[in-house]
């Protein structure tokens, strides 16, 4: 098993976005890998606990045939150290926040989520679309789209070939 937690800090916008269209596309793998990626998503904060994404950024995947409405935000907790492998922050302070929490025994890998990117330039962070407008959750689909490519590309070169 592969197990991939996607964080940002409301887990309203970015990160269930992530997690949205990476199980999307883990599921079109053939049967045996689809089984064997987990995915989930997760805030550094805790104020959209219990909550649905975003209804902007559930319309705006909605218009691209993603169906984020099964989701419900939560926070990050201790234990998800021990349950992933992969732990990918949508910006540079999810990142801080993470790497301070990580336990020495963390094995997995703790990475930007756009370290992904296939032609990752200078572009790190997933802007946050909260307080902008509806270009900007078109815009964070754009960066997922394309980095949800690489990450998938890269597990399957790592964990399932040969
Ligand atoms: P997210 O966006 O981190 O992509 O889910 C945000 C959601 C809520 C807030 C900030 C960012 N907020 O300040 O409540």
């Amino acid at each position: 098993m592969v197990s991939v937690l996607f964080v940002c800090l409301g887990n309203i916008c970015r990160s269930p976005t992530a997690h949205g269209i990476f199980e999307h596309k883990v599921a079109q793998q053939p049967g045996a890998i689809a089984t064997q990626i987990t995915v989930d998503s997760a805030g550094t904060g805790d104020w959209h606990v219990g909550r649905q994404a975003d209804a902007r950024a559930q319309a705006a995947a909605q218009h691209r045939g993603y169906d984020l409405s099964a989701l419900r935000a939560r926070q990050v907790t201790p234990e998800d150290f021990s349950r992933f492998d992969y732990i990918l922050a949508m910006d540079l302070k999810n990142f801080a926040h993470l790497k301070a929490m990580a336990p020495a025994s963390f094995r997995g890998e703790l990475a930007m989520f756009l370290d992904y990117l296939p032609d990752s330039g200078l572009q790190r962070e997933v802007p946050d679309p909260y307080f902008g407008g509806e270009e900007g959750f078109n815009h964070v689909l754009d960066l997922v789209e394309t980095a949800a490519e690489g990450l998938l590309h890269h597990i399957l070169q790592h964990h399932f070939s040969g």
